[in-house]
């Protein structure tokens, strides 16, 4: 094939003219990364405070996990499930110890481990809890984003993706968010249910942080009324809200545990559903499964991945540079009237810009933040989501809050 020079205008044209249409990205044309640090076409080099929606944790091309793909890529890559190979049974091993539960059943999408663990709750429902067959219900919440497969956004209130692609997925209930009450009054009323899905903090609703004592009260409600408490946390997990589950954060454990993204630090999609055998063994050989679920690479590069977060204490870095930055934040809020709101837990954060959805204030910060050389992408139109990769350093925190407080003041 001919090498042809590509700039950043030439790449933006081509996905123009021959991908679909189905996202807008910032004008960045990025070609290649290390740690916290991506680049252009062009050689600028940018901060990445959106981290790929946080798959990116470990930072960009971490030495050791790239080290182990390439490793395990010379060596075998897919076998499919027909056969046994020699990674999977020791990665199962690993990560089932790793967050303490019997069985882990992998995937390989984010919204395939949702659509896994919705599958899991209502066969546990039919066969373990004696919901009669075909009457399990599962409860979400408003806000609710766990991808875009049809049963994915048959449980979204967001038009803008379930819209135009009806009909959708019955036996689905929904009831706010952070809320207690709503939960057990949809519990109360219904004895169908199978299990509640739901992120310890939203993502992308905008890093929508629930009260204290909020995921404790979902523990305590889904055991007295038997219904599985299913934590997603694709994006919430793998240290990114300072504990490597942001369920630690109230020490609760829920029933199936969905992890994603950062499980691969960025390098191929390796999702996993973690449960007890009560649950997991109600799925019988032949009912579930997935090509490329559990390949040799996967698993190679998920230990590796999940062993980096630990190693370079990525947790305790999130937790300690995150309190930092938001004060800083809050400062800047302090400031000017741009800035409604700062929440967030760890390096999962954002600030609310004093704009109605439809304005484009976030994204013009976002485009005045790219040309400064920092990353970041607005949600629903004026949030504005910061998550760097968590090996980012204080100094690397005080030169984003530079840039950051300079587009919001000056745009
Ligand atoms: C909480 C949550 N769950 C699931 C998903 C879906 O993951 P994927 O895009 O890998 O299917 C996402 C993606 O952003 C997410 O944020």
């Amino acid at each position: 094939m001919n090498q042809e020079i590509m700039t950043s205008a030439k790449a933006m044209e081509l996905e123009n003219q021959y991908g679909a249409h189905n996202y807008h990205p910032l004008p960045v044309v990025l070609d290649k990364g290390e740690g916290v640090y991506v680049w252009d076409v062009e050689g600028k080099r940018y901060l990445d405070f959106l981290s790929a929606y946080s798959a990116v944790n470990q930072g960009h091309c971490h030495p050791r996990i790239i080290s182990t793909f390439i490793e395990q890529s010379k060596k075998l890559t897919l076998t499919s499930r027909a056969f046994y190979n020699s990674k999977l049974g020791e990665y199962e091993r690993y990560i089932t110890s790793f967050f303490g539960y019997d069985k882990v059943l992998p995937m390989n999408t984010g919204v395939e481990g949702g659509e896994t663990a919705v599958k899991l709750a209502r066969k546990w429902g039919y066969t373990v809890k004696g919901i009669p067959d075909n009457q399990a219900q599962m409860v979400f919440v408003d806000g609710n984003f766990w991808g875009r497969t049809l049963a994915a956004i048959s449980s979204s209130n967001d038009p803008s993706s379930y819209a135009g692609f009806g009909p959708y997925m019955s036996g689905y209930l929904r009831i706010p968010y952070n809320d207690l009450s709503a939960l057990e009054n949809v519990f109360k009323e219904n004895p169908n249910i199978a299990g509640f899905m739901f992120e310890p903090i939203q993502g992308e609703a905008g890093v929508v942080v629930p009260h204290e004592g909020y995921l404790k009260g979902v523990r305590d409600l889904c055991t007295k009324y038997k219904v599985l408490m299913i934590a997603d946390e694709v994006q919430t997990g793998l240290a990114r809200t300072g504990k490597m589950l942001a369920c630690d954060h109230e020490n609760v454990k829920p029933d199936i545990l969905v992890l994603g993204k950062a499980l691969s630090g960025g390098t191929m999609p390796v999702s996993a559903v973690l449960c007890n055998d009560e649950i997991m063994m109600t799925i019988k050989p032949g009912e579930h499964g997935s090509t490329y679920g559990g390949n040799p690479l996967a698993c190679a590069v998920a230990m590796e991945a999940l062993q980096v977060l630990k190693d370079e204490k990525m947790a305790e870095n999130a937790e300690k540079l995150g309190i930092q930055f938001r004060a800083a934040l809050e400062e800047l809020q302090s400031k000017t009237d741009k800035i409604v709101l700062v929440r967030g837990k760890g390096l999962l954060n954002a600030v609310v810009i004093n704009d109605n959805e439809d304005s484009h204030a976030a994204w013009d910060i976002c485009v005045k933040m790219a040309e400064m050389g920092l990353l970041a992408k607005p949600t629903h139109g004026n949030i504005i989501r910061f998550a760097p990769p968590l090996c980012i350093t204080e100094d690397e925190i005080k030169t984003a809050l530079d840039i950051i407080s300079t587009a919001i003041l000056e745009n």
